[in-house]
């Protein structure tokens, strides 16, 4: 058999409501492994923890990225005060280690810089070594507090980013669900 080749398409704001948005974002949790879950969500949450954390989330802006005509990961943008944000993101197991994260991720940056976020913050266990280096190429500070880690990146210093997810149209980009 043919070794499977995946190029991961441009990340868009996904469209529609928040109600969209929401269901999009369960089925997406609902696909994540014990071990994904436990990553983005520091629990292994079950589906029903699953659909009520999709049925409350209140994000600004959620990006979709798609394979196979859906949607695999998603990244959300949660902005506080201050032009400050926290972001979530996840890929579906069978998607990761392929470029999707990294498309995402620089997408999700110039997104949330285009809303008037200037710094962003992110939670992780410490042996999460994909998010770990998104972050560091995005320039962000990480700071170990025990099992886990806080990452705080000053999105208007990571000019990187945006030229990298410039440059990049076809390596991946979102869709930013509106
Ligand atoms: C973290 C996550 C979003 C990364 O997405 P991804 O599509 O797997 O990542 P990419 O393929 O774009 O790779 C990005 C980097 O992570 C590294 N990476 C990805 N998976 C890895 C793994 N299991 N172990 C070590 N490094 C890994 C890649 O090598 C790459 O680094 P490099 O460019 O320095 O080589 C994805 O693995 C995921 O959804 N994990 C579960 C949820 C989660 O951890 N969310 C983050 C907390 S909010």
């Amino acid at each position: 058999m043919m070794p499977r080749v995946l190029v991961p398409s441009r990340p868009d704001v996904l469209p529609g409501t928040l109600v969209d948005w929401r269901r999009i974002l369960a089925r997406h949790y609902k696909r994540l492994s014990r071990t994904s879950r436990l990553r983005r969500f520091m629990a292994a949450l079950p589906n029903s923890a699953m659909q009520v954390i999709a049925d409350r989330a209140s994000p600004d802006i959620v990006l979709g990225i798609e394979a196979g005509g859906r949607v695999v990961g998603v990244l959300e943008i949660f902005k506080g005060h201050d032009a400050h944000a926290e972001i979530g993101i996840s890929i579906e197991d069978a998607y990761q280690g392929q470029g999707f994260g990294r498309a995402l991720f620089l997408d999700g940056l110039a997104a949330a810089e285009r809303i008037g976020v200037q710094t962003a913050d992110l939670f992780f266990a410490s042996e999460n070594h994909g998010i770990r280096s998104l972050v560091s190429a995005a320039g962000g500070e990480i700071q170990q507090r025990g099992a886990e880690c806080e990452a705080h990146i000053d999105i208007t210093h990571c000019k990187n980013c945006r030229k990298l997810a410039a440059d990049t149209p076809d390596q991946g980009a979102a869709k930013v669900l509106h």
